[in-house]
Parts: structure tokens; sequence; C-alpha cells
């Protein structure tokens, strides 16, 4: 009879392990290269939140920000070997899994955020967060950070001002031709290793938005900034195929909510960021922001829009047609 008791108490103990370890949530990890205090930094924190609040019990998200975790190109491969479940990557740094999202670096394209908006929800532009699904990557939203700045050592009001310097661009191969066009020296080269280059003057100059020159504290180090407004920089928020699927339905279905709010609280954040940001560099005196005049920005203009043509084939004429008609 003993025998029998402690038998069926050492089945209830194991039962009991065996509804412990189930209890304890699975962790996601996110992870980005950005501050906490831009638009990708604070839609990664609402999604942790809004996680612990609706599903706590079952999934529990930790941030990495900062390149803390994976930097730029390691965070997909990451990605894929499911070592992170969520990245929010620039939409320059795709061209490795497809050549259409390029589309978003053609110089001068979209003439304001909001035309890049109008695109992003376009068939066309949602048509493209499928782009990357053949390479196992799930593509579950746009999300904003703003237009693009050009910073430097030097003033640049016209294109032979960039002559011959060296910029540091984000993996894309429509960046590299849009500075060859203007004679500069394009050096691809990760989001983490900006700010060094920068101070130590290994690179005269680089490209990137508000919040990023902010955050980043590039506009300590880079006395010129051109309010150029030459292009933008958004993320792709991405999931791997593998890990998207194999979720129950109905945690999917929690997750994709929490997911779609938090991107709607990053870009509706992300104006106020590039306005606060912009102001907060231009009162430190650190850097002084050039104004371009309509004559000196239409010249940028005749000389990097031939890139467009250069890269027509890989993306597809119908993509870039479509997002020049979202200006309208
Ligand atoms: C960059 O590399 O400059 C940006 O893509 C960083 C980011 O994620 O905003």
């Amino acid at each position: 009879m003993n025998k029998l008791k402690t038998m069926l108490s050492a089945v209830a103990l194991c039962a009991g392990m065996t509804a412990f370890a189930h209890a304890a949530p699975e962790t996601i990890k996110f992870s980005h290269v950005v501050a906490e205090n831009t638009p990708k930094g604070q839609m990664a924190l609402k999604f942790r939140d809004l996680v612990a609040e609706r599903i706590g019990d079952k999934y529990v998200v930790e941030v990495y920000p900062n390149s803390q975790l994976f930097g730029d190109g390691k965070e997909m491969e990451a990605l894929l070997l499911g070592d992170i479940q969520f990245i929010a990557p620039s939409l320059s740094k795709f061209s490795k899994y497809t050549k259409k999202l390029q589309v978003y670096d053609l110089p001068f394209l979209f003439k304001d955020m909001e035309a890049v908006d109008r695109f992003q929800q376009s068939e066309a532009g949602q048509a493209l967060l499928e782009s990357v699904k053949s390479k196992g990557l799930v593509g579950l939203g746009y999300l904003h950070n703003g237009l693009k700045q050009l910073s430097a050592n030097d003033p640049l009001r016209v294109p032979s001002d960039a002559d011959g310097k060296k910029f540091r661009i984000m993996s894309s191969d429509v960046l590299a031709a849009q500075f060859e066009a203007v004679d500069a020296v394009p050096l691809k080269k990760p989001f983490s290793e900006v700010f060094t280059l920068l101070q130590t003057r290994a690179i005269d100059g680089q490209e990137n938005t508000w919040s990023n020159i902010y955050s980043k504290k590039f506009f300590e180090v880079q006395p010129y900034i051109t309010e150029s407004n030459h292009g933008v920089l958004d993320y792709m928020v991405t999931t791997s195929t593998e890990f998207w699927m194999t979720l129950p339905d109905a945690d999917r279905e929690v997750l994709q909510k929490a997911l779609a709010e938090s991107v709607a609280h990053g870009n509706a954040i992300a104006n106020d960021k590039v306005m606060k940001d912009r102001k907060s560099i231009m009162e430190s005196g650190r850097s002084e922001i050039i104004t371009l005049s309509d004559a000196e920005r239409q010249q940028w203009v005749e000389v990097m829009k031939p890139v467009w043509s250069q890269f027509q084939n890989e993306i597809g004429a119908e993509i870039i047609e479509a997002a020049v008609a979202s200006n309208q």
C-alpha cells in the first residue's frame, strides 16, 4: 500500500513539474540597432508592454537596443537561425533578400513623409512586404523614421562640395550609386561604427534622419548638417516564417495585433521626434543646419536622379511608377 502511495505521489509530482514547465513564458527577443528614444526604440518597448499585458503568461518580450545583441547584417542571419524573433531593419538593408525594396533608396523619390505613407499603404507598397517571403522572412509592417539629411565636416551646399569626400552608407548599392553620382566615396559600414568613424575623421560625413543624428550624437562630431530631405529611412518589422508559422493561431493573432498597435504608436510619434530632435540639434549650437535654396537643391536632384534608371530593371518600373504616383 505504502509502495502504491509513493508511486502515486511520484506520478503527481511529475505531472506537477510538467505543468510548471509549460507555465514558464516563452522568451521572444526583439533586437535592433538604434537608441531607445527613437521611433523604433519606442515601438519595440510598446510591443514588449502590450505582450506583457495581454499574453504575459505565455510570452515575454526582451528588447535589445543599440546593436547590443546583433548589429547590421548579423541581425537578419540571427533571425533566420532562430536566435532572435523580431527585428526592424532599415529598408535599405534587405538587398541580399530582395532587390525590390531598393525603391525606397532612390534619391528624391518622395516629396514628404505623407507620400511615403501613401505608397506604403498602397497595393504596390503592401505587396513589397511579401517580397522577402521566399527567403524565410515575414514582413509584418512598415515603421517610419523619417527623411534623411546629409552631415559633414564641411558645408555641403552644392553637389561639387561632396567631391572626393568619404560618406558612410547603409549596405545598399543604390545609396552607393547616389554618392558616386556626386563624385563622393561611399563606404558601407554598420550603424554601430558611425560615431567613431566620424569622431576620428576616418570619414567625412554620412546621411541619416534627425532622430538618428540626435540620439547617436552624430551632431556633436559633425559641424554641418544640410537639410536635404533627399531620401527616406524607414523600416520593415520582420520575423521569420519558421517562428511565426509555428505559433498557435490564437497566440499569433494576439501578437500580430499588439505589433500593429506598437507600429501605429511608433508612426504616430515619428514626426514629432523629427521636429524635436532637429530643434535640440539646432539649440545645441554644435552643428550648423544648412538650408538649401531651390536652385541649390535642384542641382542635387539633377545629379542624383539618373540613379533611378540604373536600378529600374532590378526594382521594376511599375513599382517606381507607383511610388512616384504617391506624391500626388
Ligand atoms: C543606419 O544604419 O543608419 C540606420 O539604418 C539605423 C536605423 O536602424 O535607423
